[in-house]
């Protein structure tokens, strides 16, 4: 089935390729696809700085709202207090005839007011009557129209507060009505810049963006030490596991602290013990299984020796002293006599020429002496002959020097059991064989054109079938490879590499 085909409502395949859900949920898939393949250290790092930016903006944008509010609740008072101050002088004044110095009053006001001690900025500062008319001021040049227009008074109101903008900033205009006499009544307005506010506020902004920058320099530096407490132990453990997933039992992870980690490390330990154990184990029963049926092949090869020498020696010069003597019967017989007697001397003759063929196919003399090149031609060119089908020799590379015994012990007798399993078994109209020299390795391809079968279950072995499953040995016991390809109807290919130094324990050794 093709990968996030199923049905389902939740479905999705591994790797972060979504392919099923709502919107949403495809999105945090996603989202955790991206975020999920970063490393520990980054993770933490970001959770970090990510909430410690978070909490400074936050308490900074807090801070600054508390503040500003704070400062012009008491700007507000205090505007109230001078304007009532004003007003009581500005009515002494007024009601003393002095209403020409209420200008230089005024001003003297807005110079106190803005020295260090009050520090409190007054843009200016206005006296009206309640029609609307202006008695004294602090504007150089006059009072502005918008001035007077802003923040009148409704005739019930004693006082009204309003903030205003202007090119420096914010102003706090208030006006206070106060009484010059029973039916006359003067109005006094202020107006207080923000500036002092302001600066404050940024002063304070300032401060808390210092101690958030050093906060978060510190809280990545607690990071960085606390990811790497955490992070280095799980990173050897990392290691040791890739190792081990490459075989490498011997690994170690020294515990550093007795918590989960170092829990951990110690269980991971006591894995890698019993691997290696395990392992050990397993290579000795594998050696002692190589050792084993390095024995057998060695006695098998003795003992295809041994019988082949008897043969030749005492079967085959005991049929060739029966033949001789069946010869010299011969020219001494006559009639009938003769006729049985070169009757028996034809079937001693042939029965010689059988003993020395299997006397032959047990242990070819020309293996020893010839070497493997020569042996095999004349194996095969026997082959052909017995069986009657064509067989392709190519040999390449054998003719300058000798292999070892066993490596050509070996290689005979792949070629041997691969030819015999072509005559019994494929039913082919045409054999290949192939062997090839080459960086010290030989390599041998046996190819028909026959029936082919199923090579993963007879290459197994069993009771009855030892023949592939004898290849394979063969070809491990010295170090090399065997693969055999086949299918119905397909014909077979059988492949083997041998290396001329096996890098195991030499096979046919005897101890
Ligand atoms: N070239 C081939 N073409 C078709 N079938 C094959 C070929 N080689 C092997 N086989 C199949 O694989 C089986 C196993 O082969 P294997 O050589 O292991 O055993 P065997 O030849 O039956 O018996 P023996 O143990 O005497 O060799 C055979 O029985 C046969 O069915
Ligand atoms: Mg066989």
């Amino acid at each position: 089935m093709p990968r996030g085909t199923r049905s389902g409502p939740f479905v999705c395949t591994v790797g972060g390729t979504v392919t099923n859900g709502s919107p949403q949920q495809r999105f945090f898939r996603r989202l955790w696809a991206i975020l999920g393949a970063v490393s520990i250290r980054t993770k933490v790092l970001g959770i970090v700085v990510g909430t410690v930016l978070l909490l400074s903006t936050f308490v900074t944008v807090q801070v600054r709202r508390s503040l500003t509010t704070l400062l012009q609740e008491e700007l507000e008072s205090q505007a109230l207090s001078i304007t009532g101050h004003v007003a009581e002088s500005a009515s002494n004044l007024i009601e003393a005839g002095h209403s020409d110095d209420l200008g230089f009053l005024l001003r003297e006001t807005q110079a106190h007011y803005s020295d260090e001690r009050h520090n409190t900025e007054i843009a200016y500062l206005l006296v009206t009557a309640s029609d609307g008319s202006v008695l004294g001021h602090t504007f150089p040049d006059g009072v502005p129209a918008d001035i007077i227009q802003a923040n009148r008074l409704e005739t019930v109101e004693r006082q009204s507060l309003m903030w205003r903008d202007n090119s420096k900033g914010r102003v706090l205009d208030v006006a206070e009505r106060f009484a010059l006499s029973d039916d006359l009544a003067g109005v006094v307005r202020i107006g207080l810049s923000d500036r002092e506010i302001r600066a404050a506020v940024n002063e304070v902004t300032r401060q808390l963006i210092f101690t958030s920058t050093i906060m978060s320099l510190a809280s990545i530096a607690a990071a960085v030490f606390l990811t790497w407490l955490i992070t280095r132990p799980i990173q050897n453990l990392v290691q040791a596991t890739q190792a081990v997933a490459q075989g490498d039992f011997s690994q170690h992870v020294t515990p550093w602290a007795n918590d989960e980690i170092g829990r951990l490390s110690e269980m991971f330990n006591t894995m890698t013990k019993a691997l290696a154990q395990a392992a050990q184990e397993q290579s000795e029963r594998a050696a002692l299984r190589a050792q084993f049926v390095n024995r057998v092949i060695a006695a098998q090869e003795d003992e295809r020796r041994r019988i082949a020498r008897e043969l030749h020696d005492s079967t085959g010069q005991a049929l060739t002293s029966l033949l001789v003597g069946l010869q010299a019967l011969e020219q001494t017989a006559s009639g009938e006599m003769r006729q049985q007697t070169e009757n028996l001397r034809q079937i001693v003759s042939e029965t010689l020429e059988e003993v020395h063929r299997i006397a032959w196919e047990l242990r070819p003399s020309a293996l020893d002496d010839m070497g493997l090149a020569a042996a095999l031609e004349r194996y095969i060119a026997d082959y052909r002959e017995r069986f009657g089908l064509p067989v392709d020799l190519v040999i390449h590379g054998l003719r300058d020097g000798r292999l070892s015994p066993e490596v050509e012990t070996t290689i005979y007798r792949i070629v041997q059991e691969a030819l015999t399993n072509v005559a019994r078994h494929a039913q082919a109209g045409q054999v290949s064989v192939l062997i090839e020299h080459r960086d010290g390795k030989t390599l041998v391809i046996a190819e028909d054109n026959g029936v082919g079968f199923d090579a993963n279950t007879a290459a197994k072995g069993s009771r009855q079938h030892l023949g592939l499953y004898g290849i394979r040995e063969r070809a491990e016991l010295l170090g090399g490879k065997f693969l055999i390809e086949s299918e119905a109807g397909r014909g077979t290919s059988l492949f083997v590499e041998i290396p001329d130094a096996p890098p195991v324990e030499r096979p046919f050794e005897k101890s």
